[in-house]
């Protein structure tokens, strides 16, 4: 959500920040803009829309300048457009600041500011802090931005510049990720470590309250409390090409078909054969403590929260726990019961989502034991859980997530494994469990293989209105999954639900132009899903079902099927989610729908 990056060194700092930006651009896209530092003035272009928009009003005014700031958009205040779109500036041009989050108090201090003879131009939160920076400057924009800083309520991770000290960027976070690249004899801010990984691999991530004061020739850093730190740097241990596109069409197909690796990635090192168990060394729980736990409550959001509800399911069922599913954004605020008995999940491929990081930090405040199930190394989440189970996934830009959802599962597999084996599970039982979690990899490249078949059914299908999913048990949240992956990137319509829960609603909705998708593979609840595409088939709906190889069931009674190859039950949602993510991805392709950016999303949501 908003991407920021930021340069200050000896070569021109125009490029640099552009070839950053397009890294960032799946944060946001719906406007962008640069500040540079020209002779001792602050020189600012912004254009609404893509980063390519920008890109051309640049090429027309190249721009010389070693120290700069830009910023790529995913509007909260105020429109998308070219006015609104940042770095904002202070009354006197001097000062320009680029922001992500939100300022709750925005409105109070923008008509304190006014009353001191501020003019506004923009309707964002974001350009009171350039004014809150003119009001305060005496000297030092580092005092500056510090003293204003102060004023803020709500979230921010922000870079400043002021033509009165080229040479410096100031940053800060609260709320917003936020980094400092280290370079030899320049140096970058950013949002996130992709904007700077072709100059860098060594980066500082700020803290909650943290203030970077960057220059060509180094970095100082304070606390909350103003206090001088120093704090390690950190080595990001993937390369360029892993968030190139390297030869697909989109980063969402590239990373469709990245998912035997990626769960492989996942799964590496964790799997004991003979003993039956995982290996889980970053959980940070004795198994003493793991023996305590009497209750899970998992939280998270979107994509994440549908791997979530898969996890309620393999914990109850094989750990033999309660397990509680909560949409991060509804546990915040519900007054949650846990105790130190209870163990926290949070899951979130990025690290950073608002809601999902408030919910942990809730958590901890009642004493819960936390863990995060986390893809984005040195994320806030990442960081702040006591413990945790990284998914090794690599980099996901498209903005629908698809690897990460399904090294999600895959890491909830191996901790339910070793969760089980604690309490319920023989060590037969476990065996069995590593074996199936071993085949999987090479199952998906067998669902993969399966691509061209998918693309020619999508062609069918391209121009329905709405669409439903249904499934039962662990292949219900794969029904929802399979339903959010068609809505945000093709703008179809289309809901998920369990299978049997259809004829308590749904079923109205059925005609011949309203396919159903059934996720019905081999499974516990297998035997009950052919009642339930009768239902559709008496209404003239069409039907796709989603079954496991072999199936003579099913296979009859619908249009069309997809195998799968077999697995055990609680494994299924890694295998039959993804050539509903390929359904998603070719139909929103024919449609000329942009899959990587789809509009008003975002990938990683930083704001309330
Ligand atoms: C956004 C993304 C979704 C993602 C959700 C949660 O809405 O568009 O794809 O599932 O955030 O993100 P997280 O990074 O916490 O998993």
């Amino acid at each position: 959500m908003c991407g920021i990056v930021g340069y200050v060194g000896p070569k021109q700092a125009v490029p640099l920040l552009m070839e950053g930006l397009k890294r960032l651009e799946y944060r946001g896209y719906d406007s962008a803009g640069v500040a540079v530092v020209v002779d001792g003035r602050l020189v600012v272009h912004k254009a609404a829309g893509k980063i390519a928009m920008l890109e051309v009003q640049l090429g027309r005014l190249p721009l010389k300048g070693t120290t700069g700031i830009a910023h790529t958009r995913w509007a909260t205040h105020g429109a998308p457009t070219t006015r609104n779109a940042h770095p904002h500036t202070d009354c006197g041009d001097m000062v320009a600041v680029v922001h992500n989050g939100i300022i709750e108090n925005s409105t109070a201090l923008r008509t304190m500011l006014r009353e001191r003879g501020h003019r506004f131009v923009s309707e964002t939160d974001t350009e009171v802090i350039a004014h809150l920076v003119e009001q305060f400057y005496t000297g030092s924009i580092e005092d500056a931005v510090g003293a204003a800083l102060r004023e803020l309520e709500g979230a921010y991770g922000i870079a400043v510049i002021s033509a009165r000290e080229p040479g410096t960027i100031v940053a800060a976070r609260k709320g917003s990720p936020l980094l400092v690249g280290v370079g030899d004899g320049e140096n970058f801010v950013a949002s996130d470590a992709s904007a700077v990984l072709a100059h860098t691999r060594s980066v500082v991530y700020l803290d909650e309250g943290e203030l970077a004061v960057v220059r060509s020739t180094g970095y100082q850093l304070r606390d909350r409390h103003a206090t001088p730190l120093t704090k390690e740097i950190s080595q990001i241990d993937w390369d360029l090409a892993t968030i190139e596109r390297g030869g697909y069409a989109h980063f969402m197909l590239k990373e469709i078909c990245e998912q035997p690796e990626s769960l492989r990635n996942t799964l590496r090192g964790r799997l004991l054969e003979e003993e039956g168990t995982a290996r889980l060394g970053g959980l940070n729980l004795t198994e003493e403590q793991l023996a305590r736990i009497d209750r899970i409550v998992i939280t998270a959001c979107g994509t994440s929260w549908h791997a979530a509800m898969v996890g309620e399911y393999m914990l109850e069922e094989v750990a033999r726990l309660p397990v509680e599913v909560e949409y991060a954004s509804e546990f915040r605020y519900r007054n949650p019961i846990v105790d130190d008995r209870t163990l926290v999940i949070v899951i979130s491929q990025s690290g950073e989502t608002a809601d999902t990081l408030a919910a942990l930090r809730e958590a901890k405040g009642r004493g819960a034991r936390t863990i995060g199930i986390v893809n984005q190394v040195g994320s806030t989440i990442a960081r702040e859980v006591d413990g945790g189970i990284f998914l090794h996934a690599g980099p996901e830009i498209g903005v629908a997530s698809t690897k990460a959802f399904t090294s999600q599962i895959g890491a909830l597999a191996l901790f339910t494994l070793k969760l089980g084996r604690l309490r319920a599970l023989s060590i037969l039982q476990g065996r069995e469990i590593v074996g199936a979690l071993r085949r999987l990899p090479e199952q998906l490249e067998a669902v993969l293989a399966k691509k061209a078949e998918i693309e020619a059914l999508a062609e069918r299908y391209v121009r329905v209105s709405n669409v439903l999913y249904l499934g039962r048990g662990y292949n219900f949240p794969v029904a929802l999954e399979g339903a959010l992956k068609l809505k945000e990137i093709s703008y179809i319509h289309a809901e998920g639900y369990p299978a049997a829960e259809m004829k308590h609603g749904p079923i109205a909705l059925i005609d011949e132009l309203m396919p159903v998708i059934f996720i019905a593979p081999k499974d516990g609840v297998h035997a009950k899903i052919p009642t339930n595409i009768e239902e559709v088939r008496a209404r003239g709906g069409r039907v796709i079902a989603v079954v496991t190889e072999g199936d003579t069931t099913i296979t009859p009674l619908v249009d069309h099927v997809i195998t799968i190859p077999e697995t055990m039950d609680m494994l299924t949602p890694i295998l039959t989610s993804v050539p509903l993510q390929l359904l998603a991805y070719y139909v929103a392709v024919r449609r000329g729908c942009n899959v990587d950016q789809p509009r008003n999303l975002a990938k990683s949501v930083t704001v309330e």
